[in-house]
């Protein structure tokens, strides 16, 4: 029996002045449908951290952040204890190695903004994976999708990659369909196009298998 799920979702955003910021395009959709998904399966802790998004169920732990070291700490408050983590967050890769308190004048024809690789949460929760404990990660590549996502599966420990491949018919960001493979140690499982709800449901049902398969349920 599943008792406790983390899962995370949306953007983070990098402030880089008071009215400035890096970010991405995630909607938060994705993560919102696999919170509704394990509602559903009547899963008794939901704790759903997100970054700024529309997108927010109800009855779940909500913990609301911004920057990706927000969502890295509140993930450690809950990691030990969850049955299952589900990375669905487009985490910022990078931020502005300095904050400009004063909004940054436009100045100069060009201007740098040097950057700084934020840590990657997802491989922190790899390293530390428990033995009964399923890890799933996100993944969107756009060039040798299979070998990379085969590649990341093993380097961030993870027991399910869902893997969408980035394309001008396949933008993924911001729309209600998606087409992803499921990328597990045994194969790749493509899943045809289909609504987001749906892709949730098939997810959680290859969870349910590996956690069962861990002896969790
Ligand atoms: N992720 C994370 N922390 C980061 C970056 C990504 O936890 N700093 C997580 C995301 O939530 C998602 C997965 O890692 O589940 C996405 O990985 P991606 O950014 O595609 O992997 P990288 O190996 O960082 O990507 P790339 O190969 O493009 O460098």
């Amino acid at each position: 029996m599943l008792s406790k799920v983390l899962i995370t979702s949306g953007p983070t955003i990098e402030p880089i002045d008071p009215v400035r910021f890096l970010s991405n395009r995630s909607s938060g959709k994705t993560g919102y449908f696999l919170a509704l998904e394990a509602k559903a399966r009547q899963i008794p802790t939901i704790v759903f951290v997100s970054g700024p998004s529309g997108f927010l169920p109800d009855g779940v732990d909500l913990i609301r952040v911004e920057t990706t070291q927000e969502m890295r700490r509140a993930v450690r408050q809950h990691a030990r204890s969850a049955d299952v983590i589900v990375m669905a967050a487009a985490v910022s890769d990078y931020r502005s190695v300095r904050y400009y308190p004063e909004k940054i004048k436009k100045d100069g024809e060009r201007m740098d903004l040097e950057l700084i690789k934020n840590p990657d949460i997802l491989r922190e929760l790899g390293e530390a994976k428990g033995p009964r404990q399923v890890l799933v990660g996100f993944a969107a590549e756009t060039e040798d999708i299979f070998v990379h996502a085969q590649e990341k599966l093993h380097r961030k420990n993870l027991d399910l990659l869902v893997l969408n491949e980035i394309s001008t018919e396949n933008p993924a960001f911001g729309t209600d369909q998606n087409q992803v493979y499921l990328v597990t140690a045994t194969g790749i499982r493509k899943l045809e196009r289909m609504e987001k709800a749906r892709i949730a449901a098939l997810v959680w049902d290859e969870i349910a298998t590996i956690a069962q398969a861990k002896g969790l349920s």
